[in-house]
């Protein structure tokens, strides 16, 4: 792949996460040169020599302190990985900051998970990042040995950004809006219906199509998942079906793409208890259901709509459901997803995916991880809108 990396290290992980790094990005081809920090104590050069640096990256090592305006201006990504949040921090603080923003290319900052601690907020990082910059949260373990542990995103979901971000920009200049998650709706103060969705297979679309260069609003349920940080990426928390529809329509303006992904509850308690229903010994509890409104049905008889993607989780009949979908929701594509196959569907991280159009064949996509299903289902979007 073609691209020019420069990669900031740090600390012990230079060695344990930033060697393996520096090595794989050059056999996927990229042009990479490294900048360690070389502050007295466990900077990175204490753990790698700038010569090993230099060897490993087939590149002139320089350290981040001696970085100049056009060393950050040459490149097509700045990868500073791992990091800690204090680190990420001081950098931000620095003569590095300047040079960052005044160069405008994206940056990835694979940073531990963060916690619920309000001064590790992304917002405050991306609001000072050029576009399609992303912080990229992660909780695989790394040993350091003698120094003890650090987390940080797995090796494969930093390779897979990377890639994402300097493979392809085929959706700037695109809005797309996407539904996640299931949708909880309350019977009581304690109680609620909801499903088994957990946000994953809408999470990876919205991340792919930021990533991709478009304009995301990602519209989601209750969900522990993590929403990445983007420059690009808006998140819209929401609790019932009711407050997903309102959420989708107060988006729905220049849409260029609209992937609904949710599963949204179709049924709600006719009436709310605003205390907690006692339960009465021997008695059973009859609850009134209601419909809630179709959101992805609505947005099918629009007159002027963007390009318009279901999704249907069936447990039988997969075809015969999907193309009804298809049909009764007017969508230009529906991605049906058998949920009986193991590895599919709720809450897992991979998934296979069927896509139905009014024209084309049913095309099966193979069992595969969401984030990489999410590129090949956006491919198909931009074949298809052309
Ligand atoms: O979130 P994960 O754990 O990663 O799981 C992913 C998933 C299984 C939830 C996802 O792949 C999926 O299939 N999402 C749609 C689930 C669903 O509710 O399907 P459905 O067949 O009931 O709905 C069909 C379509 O109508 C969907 O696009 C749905 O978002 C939409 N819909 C449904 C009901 C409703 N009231 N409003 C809607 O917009």
């Amino acid at each position: 792949m073609a691209g020019r990396i420069l990669i900031i290290v740090d600390g012990p992980a230079a060695l344990t996460y930033g060697t393996p790094m520096v090595t794989a990005l050059r056999q996927r081809k990229y042009t990479v040169q490294v900048a360690p920090t070389a502050y007295p104590g466990p900077s990175a050069t204490a753990f790698v020599s700038e010569l090993a640096w230099t060897t490993l990256s087939g590149h002139p090592c320089k350290t981040i302190e001696t970085l100049d305006a056009e060393a950050f201006r040459q490149q097509d990504l700045i990868l500073l990985a791992p990091v800690s949040h204090q680190v990420l921090d001081i950098f931000l603080r620095g003569k590095a900051l300047e040079y960052l923003q005044a160069a405008g290319k994206p940056v990835l900052a694979a940073v531990p998970r963060l916690s619920s601690d309000p001064q590790e907020d992304p917002t405050e990082f991306l609001a000072k990042m050029p576009p399609r910059s992303i912080l990229l949260q992660g909780d695989t373990l790394l040993d350091l040995g003698a120094m003890g542990t650090l987390k940080a995103p797995s090796l494969e979901a930093l390779l897979l950004t990377v890639d994402s971000i300097l493979s392809k920009n085929d959706l700037a200049g695109k809005r797309v809006l996407i539904t996640a998650g299931p949708t909880a709706e309350d019977i009581d103060p304690v109680r609620f219906l909801t499903n088994r969705s957990s946000g994953k297979m809408g999470i990876a679309l919205a991340t792919a199509a930021a990533l991709r260069g478009a304009e995301v609003q990602l519209v989601h349920g209750p969900i522990q998942t993590t929403v990445p940080a983007l420059t690009n990426l808006h998140a819209v928390p929401v609790r019932s079906a009711e407050e997903m529809h309102h959420a989708v329509l107060e988006c729905w303006t220049n849409l260029d793409i609209a992937i609904l992904a949710a599963a949204v509850a179709d049924f709600r308690p006719d009436h709310y208890a605003p205390q907690k229903i006692k339960k009465v010994d021997g008695q059973a509890l009859i609850l009134n259901l209601r419909r809630t409104p179709d959101i992805l049905a609505e947005l099918g008889t629009f007159e002027t709509r963007p390009f318009l993607v279901g999704f249907a989780a069936e447990s039988d009949d997969v075809e015969v459901n999907a193309l009804l979908k298809l049909r009764k929701k007017h969508c230009d594509l529906i991605c049906a997803n058998d949920i009986r196959k193991p590895g599919c569907g709720f809450a897992v991280d991979t998934n296979q995916i069927t896509l139905y159009s009014p024209e084309e064949a049913p095309l099966h996509l193979p069992l595969k991880p969401k984030r990489e299903l999410a590129d090949d289902i956006l491919n198909e979007i931009v074949r298809r809108m052309k």
